[in-house]
């Protein structure tokens, strides 16, 4: 079973437009497609899930579609706390959240707050988040680091920069699932998804069952994971 499965949550509005509906049917039934996969990711014992919600892209969204996804996000939360209490789910948040609105912000931390005593699937939601802003940043504090004399160049490292990236704690991506059949990484995760395993369906997001998250589950299980290593070594029949 992978510790932490990734998804870029993508086809809302063309699932909305197929309907003849607009593209906020979309987002809506998405978050519906949001509680079946969370709870089947408790069920199946992963750690970790991240679901690219919000990218700092999407800022550039039409107002109406932006406006109507912050209060959609507020009222999820409003009314998953219960749900994710009762499965002992950790929510958690990677992105800039000082550019959410007051609001949307604030429900956040309260929710990230109240299931922070939570043992079970730790849910990791990017909000405004993009990768290169996240490296970014990421670089500008290890310079000011060293600027102030709090570290030497050569003490960067590769744990350095992981430890100093928001998502610091968390073990990289094993599985990254990107729905709605586009083959891109769209400035998620980057250094994350170094080693992860790649899965693509076309299946839309608000269509996306336990049944489509099995399958990539399946898929990922099927895949030799050699980390750079010949296939001897890693099936251990490798001699010197
Ligand atoms: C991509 O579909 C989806 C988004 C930009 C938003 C995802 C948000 C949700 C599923 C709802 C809120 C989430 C949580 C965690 C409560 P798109 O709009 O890019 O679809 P398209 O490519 O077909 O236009």
């Amino acid at each position: 079973m992978p510790r932490h499965v990734a998804i870029i949550m993508d086809g809302n509005g063309r699932w909305a437009k197929q309907q003849g509906l607009a593209r906020m049917f979309g987002h809506r039934q998405g978050v519906d497609t949001v509680h079946k996969i969370t709870e089947h990711a408790t069920r199946l014992g992963i750690e970790y899930l991240t679901l690219y919600a919000f990218s700092t892209e999407n800022w550039n969204r039409p107002k109406e579609e932006v406006d109507a996804l912050m209060a959609l996000l507020v009222d999820t939360i409003k009314k998953e706390t219960p749900t994710l209490m009762k499965n002992n789910v950790k929510l958690m948040t990677i992105g800039g959240l000082d550019r959410l609105p007051e609001e949307t912000r604030r429900k956040m931390e309260e929710c990230v707050e109240e299931t922070s005593v939570n043992t079970g699937l730790n849910l990791v939601l990017a909000l405004s988040y993009s990768s290169r802003w996240e490296i970014t940043r990421t670089v500008q504090e290890l310079a000011r680091r060293v600027k102030d004399g709090e570290i030497r160049v050569q003490d960067i490292d590769e744990q350095t920069v992981s430890d100093t990236l928001t998502t610091r704690g968390i073990p990289d991506p094993d599985l990254l699932i990107r729905t709605s059949g586009e083959l891109r990484i769209s400035n998620f995760l980057l250094w994350q998804l170094a080693y992860a395993e790649l899965y693509f369906t076309p299946c839309l997001w608000p269509d996306f069952t336990e049944e489509e998250f099995d399958k990539a589950i399946m898929d990922y299980q099927g895949r030799e994971r050699r980390f750079g290593k010949t296939s001897e070594q890693v099936n251990k029949g490798y001699r010197l």
